[in-house]
């Protein structure tokens, strides 16, 4: 049988996404590749992203830094300079110009950084004074040592959620069809989420809902200055990266899965249980299916998927999109490749990181090159 006549994948089928009319349901996930030089987005993100753009397909851009204090890599791209604004416009420009639809993640990191990332030396900021342990980010070419944050006060809390907030309008002046708050993976936001490492007392901590607060109010905020339906967030309750654990996930799962209704926002984006960390999968019997059935909006899944489980998400309406990560960076074309069953480059770990601007990062090629 030919391609053509192949029955349409589920996950190539239509999606309508709020206002968006996505063409298919493969999503490129989020990728920090560490190529934005002191910063700023750089000319050959254009290509990179161009690449890896389809007609009606959704792509989210790289953890990208909401403040000068919210940075914990090197090179990792920002917003919140007009600099920063102006260099992500043709790098949106070129995704659009191929139909593609394109959000931007925006990142705090919290305490998972150093001085050296930080203004004037300063320690980095937290929901508590707690370091984590001295260690490498396991990145081959990046090692960080991390110091003890400075936990924020109460009152210092709604000028972060306010960096949020004008990060998110700096994203929609580039161009961005929306936001992803970044709220997994043991960053900011996670931190407060996450009993494991939130202990403050009275407002921000203790209670479920006191340690859910400060993601809704980033939520509330960004919401308010792009509109809900460009906005969307992504959690990873289950995962312990970071050192962010949390003793009952699933209930901190359901509790945000059911806040988030009240919003109206786009989607919501988990990572699965069995991505303990962002790069490594392994089994599990935990589920995201309750937080699924508890949000009322779009969900994407994201984690160790490949075509036959990705499709089988979709019919099992455990998911409206899914997300692809490491298959994406290695093949730019992967949609198409999912639909006629080709095989895969094979990602180079090695590359994923580093500050090359074509090897491992604009030089995997396409189906038609190796033919
Ligand atoms: C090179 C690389 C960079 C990543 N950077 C981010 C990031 O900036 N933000 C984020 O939420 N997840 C990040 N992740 C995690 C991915 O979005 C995704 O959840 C993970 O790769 C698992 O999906 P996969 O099995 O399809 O690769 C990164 C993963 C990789 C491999």
């Amino acid at each position: 049988m030919s391609a053509k006549e192949a029955p349409t994948l589920p996950l190539l089928t239509p999606y309508k996404m709020g206002n968006f009319n996505l063409s298919h349901r493969i999503v490129m996930a989020p990728m920090g590749r560490l190529r934005s030089y002191n910063n700023v987005p750089q000319p050959h993100a254009i290509l990179y992203h161009s690449q890896r753009t389809s007609e009606g397909g959704l792509l989210i851009a790289e953890s990208t830094g909401i403040s000068d204090t919210a940075q914990g890599y090197p090179n990792i791209p920002g917003i919140w300079t007009k600099e920063q604004v102006e260099a992500w416009k043709p790098i949106v420009d070129a995704v659009h110009a191929k139909g593609g639809i394109f959000f931007c993640q925006i990142v705090h990191v919290g305490r998972v950084s150093n001085p050296d990332f930080q203004p004037n030396r300063q320690a980095p900021i937290s929901c508590t004074d707690k370091p984590l342990s001295p260690q490498s980010h396991g990145f081959d070419s990046v090692t960080t040592k991390f110091r003890a944050p400075r936990r924020l006060t109460t009152d210092e809390i709604p000028h972060i959620v306010n960096d949020f907030r004008i990060a998110a309008r700096n994203a929609i002046e580039a161009g961005f069809d929306g936001v992803e708050i970044h709220g997994a993976h043991g960053y900011l936001i996670e931190q407060f989420l996450k009993d494991q490492v939130n202990d403050r007392i009275y407002k921000y901590g203790g209670s479920l809902k006191n340690r859910c607060r400060f993601a809704l109010e980033v939520i509330e905020a960004v919401s308010e200055e792009i509109g809900a339906e460009r906005v969307g967030i992504r959690l990873s309750p289950f995962a312990d990266y970071n050192e962010c654990g949390d003793s009952d996930p699933e209930a901190l799962g359901i509790y945000m899965a059911k806040s988030l209704n009240k919003f109206g926002i786009a989607y919501c984006h988990v990572v699965e249980p069995r991505m303990k960390n962002p790069e490594e999968k392994s089994e599990c019997s935990q589920s995201v299916v309750p937080m699924r059935k508890a949000f009322n909006g779009t969900f994407i899944v994201a984690g160790g998927y490949d075509r036959e489980d990705g499709n089988k998400a979709i019919v099992e309406n455990r998911a409206d999109l899914v997300a692809y990560g490491r298959w994406f960076l290695a093949n730019p074309d992967l949609p198409k490749r999912f639909q006629l069953n080709a095989p895969l480059n094979k990602y180079d770990r090695k590359l994923f990181y580093t500050t090359n601007s074509i090897y491992g990062y604009t030089d995997y090629p396409f189906l038609e090159t190796i033919a």
